[in-house]
């Protein structure tokens, strides 16, 4: 399994940071975000990454991690011209994904605690895998539906009547039709090739599964400037 971590966008909500240094290189307690995307997928055994951010970040995140050689990992780096969604990650890194099953996850996304992530990925075979972490305010995110053997039922992006309250964290899994099926979308009404369309056509396949992260995991997008004092906060706590 190849791993993608997605750390570009405009972070227009934490304006005026980002104006100089893009979301994932903002602080959270003392690291910058985009360890903690990485160091979940390294603890799941990846070892292959690429990083997509602007043509304006992406020096930076060199300049930080490298080759990823001094982590032990190996790290190619790839443009994103325009935030085009979600789903271009797949086209950028069609080349780096080869024949491989790949996993994405979004460099503003922070996850603590339990194995989930380590067993999906060794169980992972065909198709997609997704998470399910259960909120009170599901209309904010991908809401996702399933069947007691974990098998996604429906998917919907900020429905105004969410059918679970089960929303869909920064962490994909999927396997090498991932380029094809993404080649295959079209942009949403709001320009972007869509996580959640790409997501839809592995459902309509049958072949969409669903971890549900249960309680004493804790997922945080630190994405505003709340979530990201709160980030700060949180692993503040943890570390000491
Ligand atoms: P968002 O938080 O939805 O968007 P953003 O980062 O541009 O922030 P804002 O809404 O405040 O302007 O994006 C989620 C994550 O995905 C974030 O880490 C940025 C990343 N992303 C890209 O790298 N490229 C894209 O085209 C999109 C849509 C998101």
């Amino acid at each position: 399994m190849k791993g993608i971590i997605l750390a570009g966008g405009t972070g227009s909500r934490l304006y005026p940071l980002t104006l100089v240094a893009s979301k994932q290189l903002q602080p959270v307690y003392d690291k910058p975000m985009v360890y903690y995307p990485l160091t979940t997928l390294i603890e799941g055994g990846i070892r292959e990454f690429c990083l997509i951010s602007t043509p304006h970040d992406l020096p930076r995140f060199q300049q930080l991690l490298g080759d990823g050689s001094r982590l032990g990992v190996s790290i190619d780096y790839r443009e994103q011209t325009k935030p085009s969604g979600i789903a271009q990650a797949f086209l950028i890194a069609e080349s780096f994904i080869a024949q491989d099953p790949v996993t994405l996850i979004l460099g503003d996304n922070i996850f603590y605690g339990g194995d989930a992530f380590q067993r999906a990925f060794s169980e992972f075979h065909a198709g997609a895998s997704i998470f399910a972490y259960h909120v009170q305010n599901p209309e904010r995110y991908g809401v996702v539906e399933f069947d007691e053997h974990g098998w996604a039922l429906s998917i919907q992006e900020k429905p105004l009547e969410p059918k679970s309250n089960f929303a869909v964290p920064g962490l994909y899994l999927y396997d090498r039709e991932v380029v094809a099926v993404a080649k295959a979308l079209k942009p949403s009404g709001r320009g972007e090739l869509e996580i959640t369309d790409l997501n839809m056509e592995y459902l309509k396949r049958g072949q969409l599964k669903v971890f549900r992260l249960n309680r004493g995991f804790t997922w945080l997008d630190a994405g505003t400037s709340t979530s990201l004092h709160d980030a700060s906060a949180y692993v503040q706590t943890i570390e000491q």
